[in-house]
């Protein structure tokens, strides 16, 4: 009789913060993770190992890291074998500042370099002292280096990691060079770099075989996507007619987008391509010349135009196109801010993500422009700006009253909690969430197996953020036709 142990399993605990990026992070890590026979926890007391995937676009999220980092000095006290880590852009941009304000951290890893973790937490846990695997700066070396130090390690996906095993996150494209004044990002991410057209297409027949039905394709600029081959130049527009053709995929997005690459060839693709989404994410971040120039993002408000022109003219009614913005940019004053306001009024968008400025060290703005507008105007102008998006959302809701649109179902709805069949009506079903083709979240009562399916749902009352409705089963829809919209 064999009087082997089973080796130990060990049991990882993992935070994400920040955008998608970092999600599709977080899941290669956890896949890679797993490979070595780590079991996934979601209590920092039962995990052996801790992992932060970390964000700096703004202090709020790393000041969000650090109070967590710092609950856990007494739990690495108590149990020293613990392994905790730092990952992502944080990793990249605060290095070795992580150990001196935490140095109970055992390594620091910078997303080119996801793919050492397995190998650097077996050093810290055999080995013990601190370790650190992190990209070149941008000036500290050949660009085809700098570039290589911030490669991503894509193909190695697990479907259990993501929250909804039918939806799956596709980067083609690495870091960013538009060097915004306000933005940390291409230090966190390093050069722009357009992942192979063939490793993209190989990944998403993967993604399509594993069961994925939506995909979505990300970048920070995703639409300014460009890889130069030996013989040929691929762009977006040709990686879209290529995706549509797998066999499975129902609906491709990609986010986020530069008003300045959204051409007729783009957005021509997305209109004849019925899998791809008529959702823009488009961010405009100010509607006045003279911020939008002190930001450096290369357009005017009349290009903004010309791009909203462009895609009412190619896209018209199925377009929604969303934003984000920043208020209470250097030196922005209560002038300015209401151009931005009267643009938000005029480009109507779906939804916008609005964000105070946050000084970023290491910027352009944070070296050369004060950050002087008070924290108080920048919270009026924030809740300003909002109120009147969210007025907008909800009145170009109004157009899906009584309209069936198709959903991709994604799972209960945050409210819906344990407690939801006694919202309903019906035992057994549950309040569900999902969103449309145009991206907008839909809320309605159903079978939780509907989930992962694309069902008409007819809507029958609306908010702001949310179209609220009721599932049409094919008793109530045989003999009418359902006009889908959305
Ligand atoms: N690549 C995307 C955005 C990446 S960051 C793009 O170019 O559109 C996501 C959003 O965070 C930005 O669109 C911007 O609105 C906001 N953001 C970036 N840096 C910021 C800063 N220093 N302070 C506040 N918001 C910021
Ligand atoms: Fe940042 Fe500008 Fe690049 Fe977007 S385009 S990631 S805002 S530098
Ligand atoms: Fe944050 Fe890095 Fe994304 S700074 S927004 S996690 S690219």
């Amino acid at each position: 009789m064999s009087t082997d142990v089973p080796a130990k399993t060990h049991k990882l605990y993992i935070e994400t913060v920040g955008c998608q990026m970092n999600m599709l992070d977080s899941e290669m890590v956890v896949a890679s993770l797993r490979r070595e026979g780590y079991e996934l926890s979601d209590n920092v007391g039962d995990a052996d190992t801790i992992l932060f995937n970390t964000c700096s676009v703004r202090e709020q999220a790393e000041n969000k890291t650090y109070s967590a980092l710092g609950r856990l000095r007494a739990e690495k006290k108590k149990n020293p074998e613990k392994i905790i880590g730092v990952m992502g852009c944080m990793a990249q941009k605060d290095q070795q500042l992580i150990f001196q304000r935490a140095p109970y951290v055992d390594i620091v890893v910078g997303p080119g370099q996801l793919k050492e973790i397995p190998c650097l937490i077996r050093k810290a846990r055999e080995e013990g002292g601190q370790h650190t695997a992190v990209g070149l700066g941008r000036t500290d070396g050949k660009v085809d280096d700098i570039k290589r130090s911030h490669e991503t390690f894509d193909p190695m996906r697990d479907p259990t990691m993501r929250p909804t095993p039918f939806q799956a996150f596709l980067r083609i494209q690495i870091g960013c060079d538009k060097f915004c004044t306000y933005c940390i990002v291409p230090m966190t991410r390093g050069p722009e770099q357009g992942r192979d057209p063939d490793m993209i297409l190989d990944e998403a027949k993967i993604l399509a075989d594993q069961g994925a039905k939506e995909i979505t394709l990300l970048g920070q600029t995703v639409n300014s996507y460009r890889h130069v081959g030996l013989n040929k130049t691929t762009r977006l527009a040709d990686l879209l007619y290529k995706l549509h053709d797998i066999n499975g995929l129902e609906r491709i997005k990609f986010v986020t987008s530069y008003p300045k690459d959204m051409d007729y060839e783009l957005l021509t693709a997305v209109r004849d391509l019925e899998k791809c989404s008529p959702y823009l994410h488009v961010p405009l971040q100010s509607g006045s010349d003279t911020v939008l120039k002190r930001m450096k993002r290369g357009y005017t408000v009349a290009d903004y135009r010309d791009m909203m022109a462009r895609i009412n003219e190619t896209l018209g009614s199925a377009a929604a196109v969303s934003s984000d913005f920043i208020v209470g940019f250097s030196g922005e004053t209560e002038d300015e801010f209401q151009d931005t306001v009267k643009l938000v009024k005029e480009c109507r968008f779906k939804n916008s993500f609005i964000f105070k400025y946050s000084e970023r060290p290491g910027t352009k703005s944070a070296e050369r422009m004060p950050d002087d507008v008070p924290f108080e105007v920048k919270k009026r102008r924030n809740n300003e700006l909002l109120d009147v998006q969210n007025a907008i959302s909800e009145e170009d809701n109004q157009k899906f009253l009584g309209e069936t649109v198709r959903v991709l179902v994604e799972g209960p709805s945050k409210r819906s909690g344990a407690k939801v069949n006694e919202r309903s009506d019906k035992a057994g079903l549950v309040q569900l969430t999902g969103r449309t083709h145009c991206d907008r979240i839909v809320v309605f009562d159903g079978n939780e197996r509907l989930v992962g399916q694309t069902i008409p749902v007819g809507i029958f009352e609306i908010a702001a953020h949310t179209l609220i409705g009721t599932v049409i089963t094919d008793n109530a829809s045989s003999g009418q036709s359902v006009t889908l919209m959305g």
